[in-house]
């Protein structure tokens, strides 16, 4: 299981530092949450920050969209630094031009269904998938409850891209902790992105170290 900490719960006036920490202690990836204040309730950065911070490490970036208009803003994301980008199925933005458009750019593409959204939504896209996120909270706001009951989703993906031959990430979000990520593991879950349990933890390095190995 890879871990992914989200920056969405680290200390904003010093991003560069946090992202350097979570390096250092192992995580697989940065996951970035942009959120437009229309898709979801809640505003937070843009491409000009993930820029500022990108020369802070090596690591992936996981951009998760959660905004109206993915596909208006690729390009803004890719420049950025970007390497992966996930967008909602929910959004406005037509679901094969988005991927076209990462692809385009040269990222990975991710889909990301929200916790009313039955998995079979994706179903169409999975050929052209690097990943898909399954929340496993309401977007828009950290620290929220996991929701276990979102598991079924994330087996039923995993066995239609067995079935299909397709080698697609199941990434989930939301809520994931010490105490929740063997419910994940079990669903067969390939990332957990983890804001709050990871840098709310009193030590941080040590929180990924935990979520690696349960
Ligand atoms: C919620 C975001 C999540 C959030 C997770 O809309 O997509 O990435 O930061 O935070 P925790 O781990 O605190 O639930
Ligand atoms: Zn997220």
């Amino acid at each position: 299981m890879k871990i992914a900490p989200s920056l969405l719960a680290c200390d904003f006036s010093k991003m560069g530092e946090e992202i350097q920490k979570i390096d250092k202690a192992g995580a697989d990836m940065v996951h970035l949450d942009v959120m437009d204040g229309h898709f979801v309730p809640n505003l937070t950065i843009g491409p000009a920050i993930i820029k500022a911070v990108r020369p802070y490490t090596k690591l992936p970036f996981d951009v998760h969209l959660m905004i109206d208009y993915p596909l208006d803003y690729i390009d803004a994301f890719a420049d950025a630094g970007a390497d992966i980008i996930t967008f909602h199925i929910e959004s406005m933005s037509e679901p094969n031009m988005t991927i076209q458009k990462i692809h385009d750019r040269g990222l990975k593409a991710g889909l990301v269904i929200k916790p009313g959204t039955p998995a079979e939504m994706v179903y169409p896209y999975l050929d052209k998938l690097y990943m898909v996120l399954v929340m496993t909270v309401e977007p828009g706001f950290g620290g929220q409850e996991f929701m276990e009951d979102m598991m079924p989703k994330v087996t039923a993906i995993k066995s239609e891209c067995k079935k299909r031959g397709l080698d697609v990430l199941v990434e989930v979000d939301g809520g994931i902790s010490e105490k929740t990520i063997s419910a994940a593991a079990k669903a067969g879950v390939d990332i957990s992105v983890s804001g709050t349990g990871v840098f709310k933890a009193p030590d941080t390095a040590a929180a990924i170290k935990t979520l690696k190995n349960s």
